[in-house]
Formats: structure tokens, sequence, C-alpha cells
């Protein structure tokens, strides 16, 4: 039996960061939505432990031990229920280090992934899921939702189904951590109230800045998705440096996606819908 769990990519259609806590974290204020595509996790049972990687971002990704997969299975095991050897395969269609989730993502699929092999409800994986990222909790959920705390404590909300989304990246790996120690510690106040759309739009990225700093190539991709017709709204996800723009119709994404590949073929992009 093989269980296939897609890790489809995260977005945080807006990222308030409130002020940094004791525990070197930062306490946020989120709104989390998915993409339709993304990663893929396969897991079967197998004569022992096996950890394989393909696709495009194959390159560069841990194998055994440093990588948030293989950490997931032990935690899992470790925690949640005792499974058997596994044969485990990433494809990797998500760049690295972009704002995301894809580690993240990665992570939480393989949870799933076990949970359903092991008969143990999804729910169940939650505090190893937290153990492992900030996003992991999000990323297992896979649904629209607010994350307080790390962006870890988490209110589903009604989704922003099938809104056609283009996902594009500079391809320029921003590590989170320096991004986040770049932020300017000004608290610019909180997600407003109300439907997920309305949320979005009166939301922010406060990350923006430091990431810029980081990547200056951000303003580029930001402006180049602003300037398409169509376009609802434009911001970059977590802590970059892949932006996302979100569309009314089908159209206006693809003619977005044909233009950004013209002018920039040497960025990476995705074109899904929202999850
Ligand atoms: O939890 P995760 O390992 O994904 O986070 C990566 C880094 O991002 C953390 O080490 C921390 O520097 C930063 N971070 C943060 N506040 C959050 C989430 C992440 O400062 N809420």
């Amino acid at each position: 039996m093989t269980i296939v769990e897609e890790a489809p990519a995260k977005i945080n259609l807006a990222l308030h960061v409130r002020h940094r806590r004791a525990d070197g974290y930062h306490a946020l204020e989120t709104l989390f939505a998915f993409a339709q595509d993304g990663d893929r996790i396969t897991v079967a049972p197998a004569g022992r432990d096996g950890f394989a990687i393909g696709g495009r971002f194959s390159a560069g990704l841990a194998r055994e031990g440093d990588n948030l997969v293989t950490r997931a299975r032990d935690r899992f095991r470790a925690a949640v229920a005792p499974v058997p050897p596994v044969a485990i395969t990433l494809t990797k269609a998500l760049p690295i280090a972009s704002g995301i989730g894809g580690g993240s993502a990665d992570a939480a699929a393989t949870l799933r992934a076990l949970a359903r092999l092991s008969g143990v409800p999804v729910k169940r994986v939650m505090p190893v899921a937290a153990s492992l990222g900030a996003d992991v909790p999000a990323c297992v959920l896979g649904r629209t939702s607010r994350g307080t705390g790390r962006g870890d404590e988490l209110e589903e909300l009604d989704g922003l189904t099938d809104l056609p989304l283009l996902l594009v990246n500079p391809l320029v790996a921003v590590s989170t951590a320096a991004v986040f120690a770049g932020w300017d510690g000004v608290d610019r106040g909180g997600l407003a109230l109300g439907n997920p759309m309305a949320v979005a739009l009166a939301g922010r990225n406060d990350l923006e800045p430091a990431a810029r700093a980081v990547a200056p190539v951000i303003d580029t991709v930001l402006a180049t998705l602003a300037e398409q017709p169509g376009v609802r709204l434009t911001r970059m996800s977590g802590s970059g440096a892949t932006c996302f723009a979100l569309f009314d119709d089908v159209a206006g994404r693809d003619a977005a996606d044909r233009a950004v590949a013209a002018a920039r073929p040497d960025w990476w992009r995705m074109a899904s819908r929202l999850a």
C-alpha cells in the first residue's frame, strides 16, 4: 500500500508581526491559505527505512538526518505511534527557502501520511508538528486559517477556494531567521476582522522591508505582478522571496503567467488556485 500526500505551497495572504518574544520567536497574526499544487510525499512499507528525493528542486536538500521529512518520521514514531520501516519519497517542486513553506509542507505531508498508515486521527500529530516548525501545524491543516502565537495557534476560516493564483520567485534563497532578525520592531497592528478576502486586502506583510533588504529583486517581482491586468492582490509570502498575485479569473492569471515568463524567463512561476 503506497500512501500519497500532497504538500501544497503555503501562502501568507497577510502576515502581521506584533512583537519579539522571550523565546526568540515573533508573535504573529497571519492569514494562511494554500495552493492546490506543490510538493508530494509518498510513503510505502519497506524492508528498511529509506528516503529519496526527486523533482526540480531536489539538489541541495539534505538526505537523511537533517531533513524535515526524516525528522517528522522519527518524531512521529517517538511521540505518536510505532511505524514499521517505510520508504519515503519527496518530489520537490517548490523552491527551497522561499517563503511558501516547502520544508514545512513536506514535514506536514509526512505526518499526515504516517497518521493514515497508522490509523491515528490527524489531529494527534499537531504537537509533533509544532515541534518541527512554526508553520507545520498550519500545513497539516492545509486550509485557510488565522494563525496567532508563532503562527501555530490556528482558527479555521471559510476559504477562498479556487481563486486563481500565480506564485513567482526570483530564485534567490532567503533565510527566514535573517529576515525576522531584520524586522524593525514596530507593531503596526493586528489583522482586521471579516471575510478572508477583506482581511487579506486590508492586511500587510510586515516582513517585506526586511526581506527586500536581503533580496532587493523582491521589489521588481512585486512591481511586475502589480502591473498585470486583472490582479486583485499582490504581496510577498512569509519571509520571501516568493510573491503571489490573486486574480478574478483564470484568463487573467494565465495572461500574467505568460507575461512574467516572457519578461523574466529566469524566475520560477507556479500557476495554481487557492485550496
Ligand atoms: O519554526 P521555524 O524553524 O520554521 O522558524 C524558522 C525561524 O524563523 C526561527 O528560527 C525564527 O528565527 C523565525 N521565526 C520567528 N517567529 C515566528 C516564526 C519563525 O522569529 N513566528
